[in-house]
Protein backbone atom coordinates (compact mmCIF):
# COMPACT_ATOMS: atom_id res chain seq x y z
CA UNK A 1 0.00 0.00 0.00
CA UNK A 2 1.16 3.17 -1.28
CA UNK A 3 2.05 6.05 1.99
CA UNK A 4 -0.81 8.78 2.67
CA UNK A 5 0.36 12.25 0.75
CA UNK A 6 -0.55 15.03 3.14
CA UNK A 7 -0.77 18.51 1.65
CA UNK A 8 0.36 21.23 4.22
CA UNK A 9 1.35 25.20 4.12
CA UNK A 10 4.86 25.87 5.29
CA UNK A 11 5.99 29.45 6.06
CA UNK A 12 9.75 29.28 5.22
CA UNK A 13 12.24 32.38 5.71
CA UNK A 14 8.62 34.38 5.42
CA UNK A 15 7.85 32.72 2.42
CA UNK A 16 4.80 30.30 2.32
CA UNK A 17 4.82 27.18 0.57
CA UNK A 18 2.29 24.77 -0.17
CA UNK A 19 3.59 21.23 -0.69
CA UNK A 20 2.58 17.75 -0.20
CA UNK A 21 4.31 15.40 1.48
CA UNK A 22 4.42 11.37 2.72
CA UNK A 23 2.95 11.18 5.97
CA UNK A 24 6.01 10.43 7.57
CA UNK A 25 8.69 12.90 5.47
CA UNK A 26 10.76 14.34 8.62
CA UNK A 27 10.65 18.19 8.58
CA UNK A 28 14.90 18.14 7.61
CA UNK A 29 13.88 16.06 4.69
CA UNK A 30 10.97 18.16 3.58
CA UNK A 31 13.12 21.10 3.79
CA UNK A 32 16.20 19.84 1.75
CA UNK A 33 14.18 17.68 -0.95
CA UNK A 34 11.21 19.68 -1.62
CA UNK A 35 11.95 23.03 -0.30
CA UNK A 36 15.20 22.67 -1.75
CA UNK A 37 16.61 24.56 0.88
CA UNK A 38 19.85 22.36 1.40
CA UNK A 39 21.46 24.68 3.82
CA UNK A 40 19.87 22.43 6.82
CA UNK A 41 22.35 19.67 7.63
CA UNK A 42 21.27 16.03 8.50
CA UNK A 43 23.75 14.49 10.09
CA UNK A 44 22.66 11.59 12.47
CA UNK A 45 19.26 12.21 12.25
CA UNK A 46 18.84 10.78 15.89
CA UNK A 47 18.70 14.29 17.68
CA UNK A 48 22.10 14.21 18.91
CA UNK A 49 24.49 16.33 16.73
CA UNK A 50 22.37 19.03 15.98
CA UNK A 51 23.20 19.67 12.62
CA UNK A 52 19.25 20.43 11.35
CA UNK A 53 18.58 22.62 13.70
CA UNK A 54 15.97 25.04 12.75
CA UNK A 55 13.56 27.77 14.36
CA UNK A 56 10.03 26.75 14.57
CA UNK A 57 8.39 30.17 15.69
CA UNK A 58 11.75 31.27 16.85
CA UNK A 59 12.66 28.50 18.79
CA UNK A 60 15.10 26.14 17.96
CA UNK A 61 13.74 22.27 17.20
CA UNK A 62 15.59 19.21 15.84
CA UNK A 63 14.27 19.13 12.18
CA UNK A 64 15.09 15.54 12.32
CA UNK A 65 12.96 14.59 14.85
CA UNK A 66 9.56 16.30 13.69
CA UNK A 67 7.33 14.92 10.96
CA UNK A 68 6.32 18.12 8.63
CA UNK A 69 3.15 17.43 8.62
CA UNK A 70 3.05 18.47 12.43
CA UNK A 71 4.45 21.63 11.76
CA UNK A 72 1.72 22.60 9.15
CA UNK A 73 0.71 26.33 9.25
CA UNK A 74 3.78 26.82 11.77
CA UNK A 75 6.84 29.32 10.91
CA UNK A 76 9.87 28.06 10.04
CA UNK A 77 13.40 29.71 9.92
CA UNK A 78 16.35 28.06 8.35
CA UNK A 79 20.32 29.07 8.12
CA UNK A 80 18.92 30.61 4.75
CA UNK A 81 16.55 32.95 6.30
CA UNK A 82 19.22 34.66 8.56
CA UNK A 83 21.20 37.36 6.50
CA UNK A 84 18.68 39.98 5.88
CA UNK A 85 17.06 40.46 2.34
CA UNK A 86 20.05 43.00 1.09
CA UNK A 87 22.82 40.25 2.13
CA UNK A 88 23.99 41.52 5.23
CA UNK A 89 24.83 38.95 7.32
CA UNK A 90 23.14 38.21 10.44
CA UNK A 91 25.34 39.09 13.71
CA UNK A 92 26.34 35.26 14.27
CA UNK A 93 27.31 34.79 10.78
CA UNK A 94 29.33 37.40 10.54
CA UNK A 95 31.32 36.17 14.23
CA UNK A 96 31.27 33.06 12.81
CA UNK A 97 33.73 35.15 10.01
CA UNK A 98 35.21 37.09 11.89
CA UNK A 99 36.37 34.59 15.04
CA UNK A 100 37.01 31.87 12.51
CA UNK A 101 34.00 29.43 14.15
CA UNK A 102 33.93 26.99 11.52
CA UNK A 103 36.21 24.49 9.56
CA UNK A 104 34.39 22.14 6.98
CA UNK A 105 31.12 24.18 7.77
CA UNK A 106 29.03 20.64 8.29
CA UNK A 107 27.88 21.79 11.51
CA UNK A 108 27.38 25.04 11.16
CA UNK A 109 23.67 25.91 10.12
CA UNK A 110 23.17 24.52 13.27
CA UNK A 111 25.11 26.48 15.28
CA UNK A 112 24.14 29.60 13.71
CA UNK A 113 20.51 29.13 14.41
CA UNK A 114 20.80 27.49 17.63
CA UNK A 115 23.06 30.60 18.81
CA UNK A 116 20.31 33.15 16.84
CA UNK A 117 17.49 31.72 19.30
CA UNK A 118 19.80 31.82 22.21
CA UNK A 119 20.94 35.32 21.54
CA UNK A 120 17.23 36.81 21.36
CA UNK A 121 16.36 35.30 24.97
CA UNK A 122 20.05 36.37 26.33
CA UNK A 123 21.73 39.42 25.17
CA UNK A 124 24.57 39.77 27.30
CA UNK A 125 25.93 36.19 27.39
CA UNK A 126 28.61 35.52 30.22
CA UNK A 127 31.65 32.52 28.20
CA UNK A 128 29.35 30.29 30.72
CA UNK A 129 26.00 31.20 29.19
CA UNK A 130 27.79 30.64 25.91
CA UNK A 131 29.59 27.40 26.47
CA UNK A 132 25.97 26.12 27.73
CA UNK A 133 24.31 27.20 24.69
CA UNK A 134 26.43 25.59 22.11
CA UNK A 135 26.62 22.30 24.40
CA UNK A 136 23.67 20.25 22.67
CA UNK A 137 25.57 20.88 19.41
CA UNK A 138 28.50 18.95 18.07
CA UNK A 139 30.96 19.52 16.04
CA UNK A 140 34.20 17.61 14.83
CA UNK A 141 36.73 20.31 13.38
CA UNK A 142 36.99 23.34 15.67
CA UNK A 143 37.48 22.48 19.30
CA UNK A 144 34.72 24.64 20.29
CA UNK A 145 36.84 27.92 21.21
CA UNK A 146 36.46 29.71 18.31
CA UNK A 147 32.59 28.79 18.69
CA UNK A 148 31.94 30.40 21.83
CA UNK A 149 34.24 33.36 21.30
CA UNK A 150 32.02 33.79 17.85
CA UNK A 151 28.66 33.28 20.20
CA UNK A 152 30.25 36.25 22.38
CA UNK A 153 31.09 38.23 19.59
CA UNK A 154 27.72 38.01 18.61
CA UNK A 155 26.39 39.08 21.35
CA UNK A 156 28.45 42.42 20.57
CA UNK A 157 27.59 43.08 17.39
CA UNK A 158 23.77 42.27 18.15
CA UNK A 159 23.86 45.06 20.87
CA UNK A 160 25.99 47.82 18.99
CA UNK A 161 23.22 47.10 16.26
CA UNK A 162 20.76 47.66 18.53
CA UNK A 163 22.10 50.88 20.08
CA UNK A 164 22.41 52.04 16.55
CA UNK A 165 18.67 51.43 15.92
CA UNK A 166 16.71 54.60 15.72
CA UNK A 167 14.69 55.39 18.46
CA UNK A 168 10.99 54.30 18.27
CA UNK A 169 8.45 57.30 17.51
S1 LIG B 1 20.59 15.41 12.17
FE1 LIG B 1 19.16 16.12 13.56
S2 LIG B 1 20.18 16.18 15.43
FE2 LIG B 1 21.61 15.26 14.08
S1 LIG C 1 33.12 22.94 11.37
FE1 LIG C 1 33.29 20.88 10.70
S2 LIG C 1 31.88 19.80 11.92
FE2 LIG C 1 31.90 21.78 12.74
Amino acid sequence: MSEQQVPIRLRVNGIPHDVTVPARRLLSDALRQDLGLTGTHVGCEHGVCGACTVLLDGRPVRSCLLLAVTVDGRDVTTVEGLAAEDGTLHPVQQAFQDCHGLQCGFCTPGFLTTIAAFLEENPDPTEDDALEAISGNLCRCTGYQNIKASVLRAAELKRASSSDAPAAP
